[in-house]
């Protein structure tokens, strides 16, 4: 069960830290901004109950072997979730291994035309299948795609119903029309379910499942955090204890949230967050109309790896960041360093180690450092990477971003900054 440690936050001064009793000062007021939540109308939360595992399970055993490599179409909230779901719980390599009983996923989630080109020469048309996903269903960048794709399999005559499908909203937008049309399967995403909170609808599930994944697990590790994140104990409700501390530090000039996992597998996890946490509390308007310019700015950062880059700003830099590390108790192999210069003093501290203590102690180091460094930390800990604790780190950020949404008074579900690059970009190429 993923657990939260806030001890080093009483360990620095109380200029950048908690005391005990401000991480409890919320806690009273639970059930009223659960209330709030619920009041917003939303289904992030409800959602993982909906009746469309079955369907998605028996969608991915009859593909089973008949494609090679499945291609995502989308961006944002519409791809972030998968590739976090390939890279967490997929084999490092996987797309690198000889043909394994499962296809290779490729998430094309930018539209720089080497991406177009470039695919094209690791998959074979007729053993590929394109996955649509736009709730809209009307994102230039996505449709362009599949513009491109699908005109593609045409002229390969392929049928279009074998090699696409699409994930989108149910009643309404182009590809539905297209779906119609075609006879394309669909899967929906629900009206009250926005991108960034959608990985535990068909937008993460089915290609999840079609690449293997077990989604059962993942679904019972989001519900297991969704319970959490509904209970009045604040001792239970890891979401809204994260959220009091993101807040309340922000409010101490913590502008900034890294997020550092100390394991491989999530390094994307940090790259979903950042959009989830960025796109949600970013706001110019509060609930009152009134102009209040919120945010925390989301850094993802992976460790060990970034210790040679980063930590030297985080230690010596502005302090106005708060470190969540994310600590994983079994990496998913033991291995050990062979130590090849016994005579060799300096290099002593390696002798009998694995890779796995070395990295546990370069943890506890970094964030020792930093403490003596003044800096606030937090660390969230799991046993190990499998679809039941991603599940948990899911809902937990999406519960926490939830309650941030109602300490700042803002809506954390709606994203009105990023429509004017968008209706410039139309104007711009309507101009001939
Ligand atoms: O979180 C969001 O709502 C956005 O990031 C969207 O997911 C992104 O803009 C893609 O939109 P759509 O799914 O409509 O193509």
């Amino acid at each position: 069960m993923l657990t939260i440690d806030v001890k080093n936050l009483t360990k620095v001064t109380s200029a950048n830290g908690l005391s005990e009793t401000e991480m409890a000062s919320k806690n009273k007021l639970i059930h009223a901004y659960l209330q709030k939540i619920e009041a917003r109308g939303v289904g992030f939360y409800k959602t993982i109950d909906a009746p469309w595992t079955e369907e998605i399970l028996a969608l991915a055993k009859k593909s089973d072997r008949k494609y090679y490599d499945v291609v995502v179409l989308g961006i944002g909230g519409s791809s972030l979730g998968m590739l976090c779901l390939q890279q967490s719980l997929k084999h490092l390599f996987e797309n690198e291994k000889p043909r394994s009983s499962t296809p290779r996923v490729h998430v094309l989630d930018n539209i720089d035309p080497v991406l177009m080109t470039e695919i094209q020469d690791v998959i074979s048309l007729n053993k590929t299948l394109f996955i649509t996903i736009s709730k809209s269903g009307t994102t230039p960048e996505t449709i362009s795609q599949y513009f491109y794709f699908r005109s593609l399999t045409d002229k390969a005559e392929l049928p279009a119903n074998l090699h696409h499908l699409f994930i989108t909203d149910a009643h309404k937008g182009v590809l539905k029309d297209i779906a119609d049309r075609d006879g394309i399967k669909t899967f929906p995403i629900p009206d009250d379910v926005g991108g960034r909170f959608s990985v535990q609808t068909p937008v993460g599930l089915v290609p999840a499942a079609l690449i293997g994944i077990d989604i059962v697990e993942l679904l019972k590790g989001m519900r297991a955090m969704r319970d959490r994140f509904l209970s009045d104990d604040a001792s239970i409700n890891v979401p809204f204890q994260l959220a009091s501390l993101q807040y309340q530090l922000e409010q101490k000039g913590k502008l900034i949230n890294v997020l550092m996992p100390y394991s491989q597998k999530l390094i994307r996890l940090a790259d979903w967050y950042r959009q989830l946490l960025a796109e949600s509390i970013g706001k110019k308007l509060n609930d009152k109309g009134e102009t209040v310019n919120v945010g925390i700015t989301p850094i993802n950062a992976l460790g060990v790896t970034d210790q040679h880059s980063q930590t030297q700003l985080y230690n010596e830099g502005p302090n106005d960041k708060l470190f969540i590390f994310v600590e994983v108790e079994k990496l998913g192999a033991e291995v050990k360093i062979p130590h090849l210069l016994p005579d060799n003093e300096a290099l002593g501290y390696l002798q009998n180690i694995t890779f796995n203590k070395l990295i546990n102690t370069e943890k506890k180091a970094t964030e020792a450092a930093y403490t003596q460094n003044d800096r606030p930390s937090i660390t969230l800990q799991i046993d190990e990477v499998n679809a039941y604790s991603l599940g948990e780190l899911f809902m937990l950020f999406e519960g926490a971003t939830a309650f941030l949404g109602e300490f700042y008074g803002i809506n954390a579900f709606d994203q009105p900054g990023v429509e004017l690059s968008k209706i410039l970009t139309r104007e711009m190429l309507l101009v001939k």
